[in-house]
């Protein structure tokens, strides 16, 4: 398909320009306290909506820095030109650029390329999804305490966030969660089986636009937190995973949204006690 075709291209290229940066290591800013935005991010998003522009230009573009454009289209791009800017601002080697593509409301393409590791992701509505054009499945296991997850805290607001929670019980009832900095690389490997589940609040539509179409397509299932339908443009947060650990990581959150924490946090000895 057309879309796909143009997406993969446009990410190979605007992967190369965020490579290109790394070697050199750039300086960052701060969007708020904690949240930064490098030259690589202005000139990744600038590439990729140039290019979405010349080749549809009808289309709308959400784009995270604010370079999009609005039409009548049913035919919308989600761009996240670097996600994994933290990483990437202090020379960790996790990040991608990630575009995904809806039709009426309903994710039909997306891709997620890693450009450190020449890794890329894609899927196509009903057709499969593949790293470096080889299909791939989600895991098969069928036990949250055989799992290994991956979760996300956001860079905002982050005294709001009461992710913490979520992560210190689900650590303790699985081999581990991973927090790799890049929502779109959690769900790409978990449509790919390197990761049973993710789950992570208040992420955005660039985020998880192309990852959601990829774990779905590899076989997963994505819903919310609550194990209501997800949207990408409406959820608050998000679970994807494997399908068999579905039922069994919803009944852990739910405990944990009604405050009951299996596992309670360590004290720390005091000098004084
Ligand atoms: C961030 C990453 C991170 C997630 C944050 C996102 P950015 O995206 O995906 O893993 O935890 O919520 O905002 O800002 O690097 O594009
Ligand atoms: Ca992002
Ligand atoms: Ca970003």
């Amino acid at each position: 398909m057309q879309y796909l075709e143009t997406a993969v291209e446009i990410a190979r290229e605007a992967g190369a320009l965020l490579a290109t940066y790394f070697e050199r290591r750039v300086a960052f800013e701060t969007k708020g306290e904690f949240d930064l935005v490098t030259e690589a991010d202005r000139a990744s998003e600038k590439l990729a909506v140039e290019r979405l522009r010349s080749y549809f230009p009808s289309h709308s573009i959400v784009a995270e820095e604010g370079g999009g454009v609005e039409s009548a289209s049913e035919y919308r791009w989600y761009v996240d030109p670097l996600d994994g800017t933290t990483n990437f601002a202090h020379s960790f080697p996790a990040f991608n650029v990630t575009l995904g593509l809806e039709r009426a409301g309903e994710m039909i393409a997306g891709v997620v390329f890693d450009p450190i590791r020449q890794e890329m992701f894609t899927a196509e509505r009903g057709g499969g999804a593949y790293l470096n054009n080889r299909r791939i499945r989600v895991s098969g296991v069928r036990r949250l305490s055989d799992s290994l997850a991956s979760t996300g805290f956001p860079s905002r607001k982050r005294h709001h966030n009461i992710n913490i929670h979520f992560y210190y019980q689900l650590a303790m009832a699985s081999h581990g969660v991973r927090r790799t900095g890049s929502a779109a690389i959690d769900l790409a490997y978990v449509a790919c089986g390197r990761l049973d589940f993710f789950w992570e609040f208040g992420l955005k539509p660039w985020d998880v636009a192309a990852g959601t179409l990829l774990v779905r397509e590899a076989g997963g299932r994505v819903s919310d937190m609550l194990g209501e339908r997800h949207t990408v443009a409406g959820s608050e947060h998000l679970l994807a995973d494997n399908g068999a650990l579905h039922e069994e990581v919803l009944a852990s959150f739910a405990e944990i949204f009604r405050g009951k924490l299996r596992v309670p946090l360590p004290e720390i000895a005091r000098e004084d006690s």
